[in-house]
Formats: structure tokens, sequence, C-alpha cells
């Protein structure tokens, strides 16, 4: 399985967008799309970043009826995007409608990762809010069999949970995996962070990281510096 570093281009708008890629003189980065700046700009963002030669994980975290997630979906596999999402708690009916809508003529279509439990929500309000009395463990590796078993390609999860559901799921089932820090580096709003190298060992499949890229002051140092430790563990 090829690994990769993807930045988050947590970005408001295209033109700041592009004001940070245009230092990435050699070979293009793996790029996470998010909800700021995909609906700040709408589809042309996706078809721009397409054009100049990135791969892009568009992060919509679709949930909705399975019949409105199937046409969404077909509207997004006109985007010739590499990754897209959606919630698992959206059951398995509306992950195998995303499926279908995704799927082109061809039979080709983008990889679909579901996104298991959010990290910022915790084990009290799942309880208290969502009635879910589970453990939290528990529920992300439920979540994670309900997706491969509607043929999804994977899941959103911690680097911490991503040894585990490879053991539930196999090992080509794919692990994306946010809250990634330098040791040396500042945390933020993350809670439960681990270093590219420590996610390499903890075996996740791709490693999305914001800040600590985009916030650098020298970022293009810093992806390969990621990439350095993730993807080569040299
Ligand atoms: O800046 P930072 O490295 O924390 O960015 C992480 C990115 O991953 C953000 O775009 C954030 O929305 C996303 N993400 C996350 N935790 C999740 C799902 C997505 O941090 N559970």
């Amino acid at each position: 399985m090829a690994k990769d570093v993807i930045i988050a281009c947590d970005f408001a708008d295209a033109a700041e967008t592009f004001a940070f890629l245009q230092r990435f003189t050699g070979e293009k980065p793996f790029l996470k799309i998010g909800m700021e700046l995909y609906y700040a700009e709408g589809p042309q963002i996706v078809r721009e970043l397409k054009a100049r030669g990135h791969q892009i994980f568009l992060d919509l975290k679709l949930h909705d009826i399975p019949n409105t997630v199937r046409k969404a979906m077909r509207s997004l596999s006109r985007l010739d995007v590499d990754i897209v999402n959606l919630h698992a708690a959206g059951t398995q009916a509306m992950m195998k409608a995303a499926l279908e809508g995704l799927t082109r003529v061809d039979g080709s279509r983008p990889l679909l990762i579901a996104v298991t439990q959010l990290t910022s929500t915790d084990q009290e309000s799942m309880q208290k809010e969502l009635l879910i009395e589970k453990p939290m463990d528990e529920v992300v590796l439920s979540y994670a069999r309900n997706a491969a078993s509607a043929g999804l390609d994977g899941v959103v999860c911690s680097p911490l949970e991503a040894g585990k559901v490879h053991a539930v799921c196999g090992e080509h089932f794919l692990t994306v995996t946010p809250g990634v820090r330098f040791a040396d580096g500042d945390i933020g709003d993350q809670k439960r962070v681990t270093t590219p190298a420590r996610a390499r060992e903890l075996g996740s499949d791709y490693i999305v990281v914001g800040r600590p890229i985009t916030q650098a002051d020298d970022p293009v140092a810093a992806w390969e510096r990621c990439r350095r430790d993730f993807c080569s563990g040299k």
C-alpha cells in the first residue's frame, strides 16, 4: 500500500490556496479540500487543482437519505477527485447508494471512505446526547465494519485506531488519519495527536496534515519532513 501525506487546504478562498501552493515548485502534493474552501469556491476550485496536477481528497462528509446521497455522489463523480467521504452513521443503505452514485458508466470511481465518529465527539457526548452506550473503540470498529461490508474502501480515523481497523477490516482497507503533529510542534486544538513516524508505525495509510504544514515558516520543508518520516521512515 502506497503511503502519502495529504495537506489539508483549510483556506478561506482560492487566492489564499494558490498563494500557499505557489511555493511547491517540484512534485505536487496530495491535497484535501474541505467544506470551507468548497462552499466558498464551488467545484471550480477542484477542477483547477486537478488541472494543476494535484490528487484531491474532497472532504464533504455527506450524510442524508440514500437517494439524495446517491445523486450527490453522481455529481461529485464528474469532478474526477481521488477520494471522497461520507458519515458511516448514515447506515449501510446510504453507503451502498453512495457507491452506486459514485461509479461512472465505465466502472471507474474515486475511492470512498467513511467518517466513523468525529474526533470532536467524546465518550460523554456520545452517551448523553447520541444515546450510544458502547465504548468509543467498539463504536468506531463497528462503523468501520459496516463501511467495509457496504463495499467502501476505508475510513477516516485516529492513527491510534488504524491498527485495530486493519485487524478487523483487512490490511487493504484504507485508514486516513488526521491529528498529526511534529514532536517539537504546537498541538493546537487537536487532542489525541501522533507524530508522522508514529502514525507510520501504527499502520496509517494516509496522514492528513494541516497547520503543521500550512502555518510553518517553510511549508515545503515541513511537507518534505512529514513525507520522510511517514512514507520512507528514514
Ligand atoms: O490543522 P490540522 O492538522 O489539525 O488539520 C487536520 C484536518 O483534518 C482538518 O482539515 C480537520 O478538519 C480534519 N479532520 C480532523 N479530525 C477528524 C476529521 C477531519 O482533524 N476526525
